[in-house]
């Protein structure tokens, strides 16, 4: 049955304001100062909650920044410890009157038993779900005592390990250099919290989001969820509406779902049954009506809608709420390609292929009670700065947020979600699946009316571990493992993942061969094959200038170099003694075997390394050439993924998505990440900027010869040349240009705009050599406008670059409208000019960049105030041949 109610929903709540209204739900927050203590009464204070027991310690006294300098191996004890939460409240009568009252604990890390007033309402396991009890009879007008007691996450996870006695889930310990702990794999809490190759080992506890008490009279709503599905046989649009309720004994009622702006609104008898119960409704979008649909970033709009759902009986509201509906199809295509063995791997949205540009994000703090929204603001605005229009949320952290995907839906950032699952074997005990099963179920509901999310992934790297056996599983045993694999990810979560969201992908691992492994029981013999899926690929000793190193995946998910943080974010946790590049500072932050040693090695193959005889300029220096070899490595390498998408080669080819890794940092620490911790961006995000541009032209060599490639995400075709000039090193103005025929650019590709042997172009040059030359080049439209960033392409290592001099670069820094600029003097060709302005937080309009005419002008935009005085003090220029 389908009525028309268009009572504004305002006016029946206005109602209840200040009368007695028999439906209103009354909402407590017990959020605030606790009381903490541990075990023995030893450390005691108060804590806040949201919070960790580190937080708090921290703002108690008990402990200094447990970032600065080795403090993570000093404030180990803490997480062997237990710790109780409590907190006392009295209760309004307005509140004890109501029929049910609901204790719900938002978010628990991890392993609790919650008491009120001396009885045990339960306990906890699982930090990615949340808990609710019900306590109406147990509370009292005042002096109600709630407390939680964590026991330790390392002994929970040790004890788990030694109670599966059957067979061991490796890894057991993450490796020395990571000064981690072991079996995190047993715990259901962030994986990361135990120590990664990019950060600490801090397995915290606490409460970790939010505590509040819900009180009601016959129902009351928990949540909405809402999925646009698009029926394409019928060109029509509708929207799975999915209400959450809690009813305190089964009822009827109405319940109305209206897009007023689609001219859309249906009423239903509905029957909610006593508990908690989910109650889907789809509302058929009005086909005489257009729907503005949810673009990604660079293709469109973010168009939204505003959904209204009521729930009604005997003429009173029950509920009435709003939120935010987007409309988007996706598809992860996977068919036969022409001329190439194996399957495709690409994202259709709204039916248009979409290359993914982006990189892998990372819990933002090992404490996330420290995550504001600020922060979060902050790198996602610089994701999107970058020209990224995806980040892939990796398996090894937290599900975000809410306002993180709120955030990602409004600026068009697709997400990549995983399940968080990483680099492991997991157990399938029964109580792990069923707690595994509670927090799918919750994540799904939570998150699936985010259009930005468009695919779900069961885990990271987990397929790729069992396939090439990371941990010396023996064969005969083999088995056991695949069978708990499948148990986990296909039999449980993509079973889950299913029943729960129809729209959008799920696949069951990253990297993966999709419906290749399928076919082979879920674990392909070789994940990381280039003709299916997706694939993550690390290689530090090759030479990263070598496209013909990295594979012509179908789709990148991960590949990446280390650098080390600027000075000015390592010094907020170091002292003098630490500040050179073999201190035990440095190593001990080093989290990655080796780390150190190939930063300088991969930037050895290209540059000299600092030799400064003072040896803190020694340090800077190197902190700036492992930023150098890292934005021009990932810089290669995104760009022959991008330059990939059109063509087959040898039956490889057709990528479809680059996502380096990765975009951000858990503490200063030397990473994959192209924002350090504080927001500061690396040369890497600059460099980002370019390579991720909606229009690029990429040029490097194939066996002598230059290949300029234009490559297009804009949606028309366009009409460009490439314009190629030739400097030399020891001069500044161009010794020649060329140009290149205008070339039909089809939106959404990547075609050869100019093609010419390195001797001939040299040849026609005059004085030019390889080595006393260097190219730069940008394109242009038919008439003459450029269009993208203008690139270059070094015909020698920089190192064995000829004329190549200390350049003297003048900066004079002036105040705009708009906000601050450098104007920069060179006397000299100058690479890789490095602005910097220590710990004024802010960024540049660009930096790090190639400086071949004496004059350029860059913005700064400070994102706390500051002056021309302070900028100018604190500004430093350094290019290449201020190292050595
Ligand atoms: C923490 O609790 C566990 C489990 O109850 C217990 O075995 C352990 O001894 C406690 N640790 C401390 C330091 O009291
Ligand atoms: C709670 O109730 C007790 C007893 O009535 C009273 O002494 C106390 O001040 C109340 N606390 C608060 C925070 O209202
Ligand atoms: C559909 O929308 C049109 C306006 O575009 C409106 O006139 C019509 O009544 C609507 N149909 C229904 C079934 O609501
Ligand atoms: C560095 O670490 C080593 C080994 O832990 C230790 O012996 C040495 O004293 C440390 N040096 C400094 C300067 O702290
Ligand atoms: C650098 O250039 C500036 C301005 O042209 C000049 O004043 C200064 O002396 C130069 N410095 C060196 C070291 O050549
Ligand atoms: C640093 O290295 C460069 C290049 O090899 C060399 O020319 C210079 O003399 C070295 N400087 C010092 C102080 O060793």
């Amino acid at each position: 049955m389908a009525l028309n109610s268009r009572t504004p929903a305002g006016f029946v709540l206005c109602l209840c304001l200040g009368l007695f209204c028999a439906f209103s739900a009354h909402s407590v927050s017990l959020d605030g100062k606790w009381s903490l203590r541990n075990s023995d009464g030893s450390v005691a204070g108060s804590g806040s909650v949201p919070g960790c027991v580190h937080s708090a310690l921290q703002q108690l006294g008990y402990i200094q920044d447990p970032y600065f300098r080795f403090n993570d191996v000093a404030y180990r004890w803490i997480a062997f410890d237990n710790w109780t939460y409590t907190t006392t409240f009295n209760t309004s009568e307005q509140l004890r009157s109501k029929q049910k009252v609901v204790l719900v604990l938002d978010g628990v890390d991890t392993v609790a038993s919650v008491q009120l007033n001396g009885f045990t309402l339960g306990g906890t396991d699982n930090m990615f779900r949340s808990y609710a009890f019900s306590v109406r009879p147990l509370l009292k007008e005042a002096e109600n005592v709630l407390s939680i007691s964590l026991a330790s996450p390392v002994l929970y996870a040790s004890q788990r390990r030694k109670a599966h006695s059957a067979y061991p889930v490796p890894p057991e310990c993450p490796p020395d250099v990571q000064n981690g702990q072991c079996h995190v794999n047993f715990i259901r809490k962030e994986q990361s919290s135990f120590s990664w190759d990019w950060g600490p080992s801090f397995p915290t506890l606490g409460l970790w989001r939010g505590v509040h008490l819900e009180a009601f009279d016959v129902l009351q709503l928990i949540q909405v969820s809402s999925v646009p599905l698009f029926d394409s046989s019928a060109s029509r649009w509708s929207v799975q509406v999915e209400l959450m309720v809690d009813a305190v004994q089964t009822s009827d009622g109405l319940v109305s779902v209206s897009i007023p702006e689609l001219f859309s609104d249906q009423t239903y008898q509905s029957r909610f049954l006593q508990g908690r119960t989910k109650n889907t409704f789809i509302l058929h979008i009005n086909t005489s009506t257009e729907v503005d649909l949810w673009w990604p970033r660079g293709h469109g709009d973010q168009n939204s809608y505003r959904l209204r759902v009521r729930g009604l009986r005997d003429g009173s509201v029950l509920f009435s709420q709003e939120s935010k509906v987007y409309f988007r199809t996706v598809e992860l295509v996977q068919e036969p390609v022409p001329g190439s063995p194996g399957l495709s791997f690409f994202f259709r949205i709204n039916s248009k292929p979409v290359f993914l540009k982006g990189s892998n994000w990372i819990p933002a703090h090992a404490f996330q009670d420290q995550v504001t929204p600020d922060i979060l603001l902050n790198l996602l605005h610089s994701a999107a700065d970058a020209n990224m229009n995806a980040l892939r949320v990796w398996g090894g952290g937290v599900y975000e947020q809410d306002q993180f995907y709120d955030l990602c839906d409004h600026m068009g950032i697709m997400v990549w979600q995983d399940f968080m699952f990483a680099c492991a074997m997991y157990p399938t005990e029964a109580d792990f699946i069923q707690t595994v099963r509670s927090e799918v179920i919750q994540q799904v509901q939570r998150l699936k009316s985010h259009p930005s999310i468009i695919i779900w992934s069961g885990n990271n790297e987990n397929e790729a571990a069992l396939a090439t056996n990371w941990f010396d599983i023996p064969e005969s045993h083999r088995a056991t493992y695949v069978k708990d694999y499948v148990t986990l990810y296909v039999e449980n979560i993509r079973a889950l993942v299913q029943q729960e969201d129809p729209s959008r992908p799920f696949l069951v691992s990253s990297p993966t061969n999709g419906a290749e492994s399928e076919r082979e029981g879920w674990v392909a013999s070789n994940p990381y094959d280039p003709h299916f899926g997706d694939t993550h690929f690390y290689s530090y000793e090759d030479d990263c200038w070598d496209w013909s190193t990295f594979p012509r995946t179908r789709f990148a998910s991960e590949f990446g170099f280390q650098s080390w943080p600027s000075f000015s974010t390592l010094k907020t946790v170091s002292v003098d003694d630490d500040w050179s590049y073999d201190s035990n500072f440095s190593s001990h932050r080093q989290h990655h075997e080796h780390g150190n040693q190939q930063m300088l090695r991969q930037a050895a193959l290209h540059f000299h390394l600092p030799n400064s005889t003072d040896a803190l300029k020694r340090f800077t220096h190197t902190l700036y050439m492992t930023q150098v070899m890292q934005a021009q490595c990932v810089k290669a390498q995104t760009e022959f993924y991008r330059r990939s998408q059109t063509e087959i080669i040898d039956g490889k080819g057709r990528t479809m998505g680059a996502l380096y890794w990765q975009l951000n940092d858990i503490w200063p620490a030397p990473s994959w990440s192209s924002i350090e911790f504080g927001g500061k961006w690396k040369m890497l995000h600059y460099f980002a900027q370019d390579f991720f541009a909606a229009v690029l032209p990429v040029g490097f060599e194939d066996d002598g010869t230059l290949l300029i490639y234009a490559v297009s995400d804009l949606s028309p075709d366009l009409t460009l040349r490439a314009v190629v000039s030739v400097h030399s090193w020891s001069g500044l103005d161009p010794v020649c240009t060329l140009r290149s025929d205008l070339v039909l650019v089809p939106g959404g590709s990547a075609v050869v705009v100019l093609k010419q042997e390195v001797a001939a172009l040299l040849a026609g040059c005059g004085r030019c050599t390889r080595l006393s030359c260097l190219l730069t080049f940008h394109l242009e439209d038919g008439t003459g406008v450029q269009r993208g960033p203008s690139n270059y392409h070094f015909l020698c290592s920089p190192k064995d670059a000829e004329g190549l001099r200390k350049a003297n670069i003048t900066a004079k820094v002036q105040e705009d409208e708009s906000g601050f600029s450098v104007t920069l003097r060179s006397d000299a060709v100058a690479p890789f000019v490095w602005l910097d302005v220590g710990n004024i937080a802010g960024r540049f309009s660009s930096n790090g960049f190639l400086m071949v005419s004496a004059d350029r002008t860059v913005g700064f935009t400070p994102w706390r105030p500051t002056s021309v005085s302070q900028l100018s003090t604190s500004l430093s220029v350094t290019s290449l041949r201020d190292v050595y």
